[in-house]
């Protein structure tokens, strides 16, 4: 692709892309995050717009302004998240999971502001699991044809914890970004691999958002 001429090759497909990084709530005041800024699932959110899909767009706290004619779900939570992405995902064609995801969340939510005290140590942070919505998704597929993508942000080994990761996840595609100085958080710029679950390995060189949401979306539209 790259030509001027848009394909609108998502025509009459519906699509769910989940963005930003999820905030688990400690006390009215305090959360455990990540620093997704959410600019990746927004591009693939507006690049499929452009190819004629339907877009249903989930953010977790990107502050990002709502693109043209995608419809935009807001959500906090590793379990908002879940609940409006299975939601969305029932008559979807295809899921791209960009964001960030919690891994854990605080065991305990405290109603109240939590206080230090005089001369006292802070109790330890107790944290459970949140479900693995990548993984339900891709094993509960709403219809057998859904396509389901991933993303995942390796510091080493990319390649073969990327495979790996595709694998135990049971997604068609994950694009692997490795984490750098530059690279990924907050920035314009992306590069990555997409690894299909079929053996296939698309390089994607270091470039804006949109291009790699558009080779995304290349990688998608044969496999719907
Ligand atoms: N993901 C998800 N639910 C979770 C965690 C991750 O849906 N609870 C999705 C992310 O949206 C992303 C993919 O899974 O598309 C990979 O996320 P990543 O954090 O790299 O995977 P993990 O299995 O959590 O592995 P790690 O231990 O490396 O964090
Ligand atoms: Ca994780």
């Amino acid at each position: 692709r790259g030509g001027a001429a848009t394909v609108a090759d998502l025509a009459g497909r519906h699509v769910v892309v989940s963005a930003g990084g999820t905030r688990e709530p400690l006390d009215p005041v305090r959360y455990l995050g990540n620093r997704s800024s959410g600019k990746q699932g927004y591009a693939l959110a507006r690049v499929a717009a452009a190819r004629g899909a339907r877009v249903t767009l989930i953010e977790a706290n990107t502050g990002l302004p709502d693109p043209a004619g995608v419809d935009v779900v807001r959500v906090g939570t590793a379990v908002q998240l879940r609940e409006a992405v299975l939601k969305a995902a029932a008559d979807a064609d295809a899921v791209v999971m960009a964001a960030a995801v919690a891994d854990f969340r605080p065991a305990e939510y405290a109603g109240g502001k939590i206080k230090k005290k005089e001369g006292q140590d802070p109790a330890p942070l107790s944290l459970v699991r949140n479900p693995d919505i990548l993984a339900e998704i891709s094993a509960d597929r709403a219809n057998p044809g859904q396509v389901v993508v991933g993303f995942a942000a390796e510091t080493d080994d990319v390649l073969a914890n990327g495979r790996e990761k595709l694998r135990r996840k049971g997604c068609d595609l994950l694009v692997v970004n490795e984490v750098g100085e530059r690279k990924t958080f907050g920035s314009e710029q992306n590069e990555a691999v997409v690894l299909a679950a079929d053996g296939g390995e698309t390089p994607v060189p270091y470039g804006p958002k949109e291009a790699l949401a558009e080779i995304v979306w290349d990688l998608v539209a044969p496999r719907l």
